[in-house]
């Protein structure tokens, strides 16, 4: 069986109640129990944390193993390095996603320290963004 992790950054716990005309209102705990239902043979895993090395240590736990990450760094994209340096030390490709499209919003959202090192960048489809990586990382495993 195929594996793959989502990876959640800083303030994702708060979806479906944080701003939602940008985020929408849908929380991720609901989202992620439709995504399985659409790849039910797929282990799929999903994991959110608030800090930063946290995330540094779950992309190194699911790096060396798992067939690809779907990574939304939210504001650690913008500035986190050891993220970016985490991304480029595993084997496993990430893609990272946005649910907002970060090139129509603020400047400080214009620089990413992730996307040079993923495989790619899906910014601005919503919730459903995380399905389209997964669908890309399936068929490139
Ligand atoms: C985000 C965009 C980031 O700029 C922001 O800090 C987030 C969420 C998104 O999914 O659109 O927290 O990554």
């Amino acid at each position: 069986m195929k594996k793959i992790a989502i990876i959640n950054g800083p303030n994702l716990n708060l979806l479906g109640r944080r701003e939602p005309g940008v985020y929408g209102s849908t929380d991720f705990e609901s989202y992620f129990e439709s995504l399985k239902t659409l790849v039910p043979h797929l282990a799929l895993s999903y994991f959110q944390s608030n800090i930063e090395g946290e995330l540094v240590t779950a992309l190194q736990q699911a790096g060396f193993d798992s067939d690809g990450i779907v990574l939304n760094p939210a504001a650690y994209t913008h500035t986190s390095v050891a993220i970016g340096d985490a991304i480029a030390a595993i084997t496993a490709p990430v893609v990272e996603v946005h649910i907002s499209n970060v090139h129509a919003r603020e400047s400080f959202r214009q620089l990413s320290h992730v996307s040079a090192k993923a495989a790619g960048t899906i910014t601005g489809l919503g919730l459903q963004g995380y399905e389209l990586a997964i669908r890309y990382l399936l068929a490139r495993s």
